[in-house]
């Protein structure tokens, strides 16, 4: 027998018992006369003793030859600790020796497997099996366990089938890059692997499977963040006969069961908001909204005073920083270095300090005196104490870098708290946005989703101003999820292709089989997928997601661990008629 308890489960009410623990050796301590083992397993440490004088010499010689990370099978007799550990489980209890067995030996792990490492990022993710054995990686899987556990237990009660989709499928020039896999049987033709199951679940639904759920894996081919991996997991669910409402009833209900069931947490009423007012107030389409710092538009206030930079400007608009009037000079010069990064692009800062004695000094001090300030810092709503920054330029730029400036503003003045939820949904996304270096229109979200019906009449003549069926879920400035209600008519569907610059024919040889599955009896659907790695994360309080994935690739999309993607040999390029052409270096 391997053992009686696991590592996590003795406790005073054990002390007596003779037990058999298996597990790792974490670290040995030894004071000449007492010998103690930190003996760890997927569940917990427990202290291991040995006692010059009373345990067998043999035994303490064994122990000395003990290395961290080797596995050892030990058994001994439950006793109460004479100093006790408050920290952990176990802390009361420790095991008197009677026999160790060394199960196998370990080579010295690169870096301490403790709660805290030394190991660097790198290194810890060649040597991934030894950093999962870390508690707080075990503790994201615990946590990602339970989500999918209870993620199935509430669709399932809402009469959802879990079915799987394929893997291998078709490439489609839309959304990001696709990887591909060249196929043996059909030389010079390749699969794709999905990006998400869209028109298989919409597919489904044509089938009569009203109610469809997976918990899948989706490949994307894009820039990696702390919040992208190439491949990542998906809540993917569709819905026959339901309005938007009814899909965003049915997963509010399901963020409500998780954060209960895994957390305890109420998250309470997911506000609502539409794109255009997200946009306005916050600058993204997926606001923090845990702290408020609204925009604040100028253009009317500040205009043609002789400041050029705002006189050019197709916007102007800031934040108010309440209770920040006392920066200094130094902590102002880094915000404006924070905005003026390439990856946030802004000129430069306008600063309004609003001083606790009720005067002002600005940046713009030249072009603007104090009647005109206080003028500005009633549209801010701004009190003395206060700091009022603005940026200025065009609309779209102008917001996300205010936008940015806001979330850092957020994060220095503590108001973004990682165990508070503020969960919303954003709505009314426009259907098409364009994209100005191929000069055409891009599907927003992906070119299944529907315009909204009293939007139709726009459809020829603006487009562009055509909002959609769609919704993200957003919480803490996460987009958790996103979906929308499908088009489920033929000719809409070919309008949308031909709208997004698609012939006839390409959208028959790509989407054709969508289409011809709408020729017998589409059910109107709609539905939506949810980031599962992103969900895990935000709900332990993390912005990265890569540590609650048990094996993630690094930021070049490499799996360090395993060595891959690799070089494949000649004779299996031949197999499959491929050639490979080397980039220069
Ligand atoms: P979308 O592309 O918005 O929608 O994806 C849904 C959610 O998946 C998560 N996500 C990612 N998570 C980690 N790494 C990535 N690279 C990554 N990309 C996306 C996000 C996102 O909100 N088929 C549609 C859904 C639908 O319409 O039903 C879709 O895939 O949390």
């Amino acid at each position: 027998m391997f053992r009686t308890h696991t590592c996590g489960e003795l406790r005073l009410s054990d002390v007596g018992k003779e037990i058999i623990l298996s597990g790792w050796v974490q670290r040995t301590r030894d004071k000449g006369s007492l010998l103690w083992i930190d003996l760890r397993d997927r569940y917990g440490i427990t202290q291991l003793m040995l006692e010059e004088g009373v345990s067998q010499q043999h035994l303490l010689e064994k122990a000395r030859q003990l290395g961290r990370e080797y596995v050892i099978r030990v058994k001994g007799r439950v006793t109460e600790r004479s100093s006790k550990n408050p920290n952990i489980p176990t802390g009361e209890i420790e095991i008197m020796l009677d026999e160790i067995e060394l199960l196998n030996a370990s080579k010295l792990p690169p870096f301490t497997i403790e709660d805290k490492t030394d190991g660097g990022d790198e290194l810890r993710m060649k040597y991934r099996y030894l950093d999962l054995r870390r508690n707080p990686l075990k503790q994201n899987l615990a946590l990602r366990h339970k989500l999918a556990l209870e993620t199935r237990n509430y669709l399932d009660s809402k009469g959802f089938y879990e079915i799987e989709t394929p893997y291998l499928i078709k490439s489609t020039p839309e959304g990001a890059r696709d990887f591909v896999v060249p196929s043996r049987m059909n030389p010079g033709e390749f699969y794709a692997l999905p990006q998400s199951p869209q028109t298989f679940k919409q597919i489904l639904m044509v089938a009569g499977y009203d109610r469809y759920f997976q918990i899948v894996r989706c490949f994307r081919d894009e820039d990696l963040r702390a919040d992208r991996q190439p491949e990542f997991t998906q809540i993917d669910c569709e819905m026959a006969f339901v309005t938007q409402e009814d899909v965003i009833n049915t997963f509010e209900g399901m963020a409500h069961f998780l954060f209960e069931k895994v957390k305890g947490v109420d998250v309470g009423r997911f506000e609502r908001m539409d794109y255009a007012t997200a946009m306005k107030l916050y600058g993204s389409d997926k606001p923090d909204i845990r702290f408020g710092m609204q925009f604040v538009e100028m253009k009317d206030l500040v205009k043609n005073k002789g400041f050029g930079l705002f006189d050019e400007a197709e916007i102007i608009v800031g934040i108010n920083a309440a209770g920040c009037s006392e920066y200094t000079r130094k902590q102002l010069d880094a915000l404006t270095e924070f905005v003026k990064k390439p990856q946030i692009g802004a000129k430069g800062l306008v600063y309004v300090k609003y001083n606790a004695d009720g005067t002002f000094k600005s940046s713009v001090d030249k072009y603007f005196n104090e009647a005109e300030l206080k003028v500005w810092a009633n549209r801010f709503d701004a009190r003395p104490g206060d700091l009022m920054l603005l940026l200025s330029g065009n609309t779209e730029n102008t917001r996300k870098q205010l936008s940015e400036l806001r979330l850092e503003i957020g994060n220095q003045l503590g108001l973004r708290d990682p165990q508070m939820f503020k969960p919303l949904w954003v709505t009314d996304f426009p259907l098409l946005e364009w994209d100005e270096t191929s000069q055409r229109f891009y599907a927003m979200h992906h070119p299944f989703t529907s315009p909204k019906p009293e939007d139709f009449h726009l459809l020829e003549s603006d487009p562009g101003k055509v909002r959609a069926n769609a919704y993200d879920m957003v919480i803490n400035g996460v987009e958790v999820g996103g979906g929308s209600i499908r088009i489920h008519d033929r000719d809409l569907q070919k309008k949308m292709f031909s709208l997004l610059g698609f012939t006839d024919e390409e959208a028959q040889n790509q989407f054709g089989f969508l289409m011809n599955a709408f020729e017998f009896g589409a059910p109107p659907h709609g539905g939506i997928a949810l980031g599962f790695d992103r969900l895990t994360a935000l709900i332990a309080g993390y912005d990265s997601i890569r540590d609650f994935i048990a094996f993630p690739k690094n930021n070049s999309g490499r799996d360090v661990m395993i060595d891959s993607p690799s070089i494949i040999a000649q004779q299996q390029l031949d197999e499959l008629f491929l050639k490979v052409n080397m980039p220069q270096k």
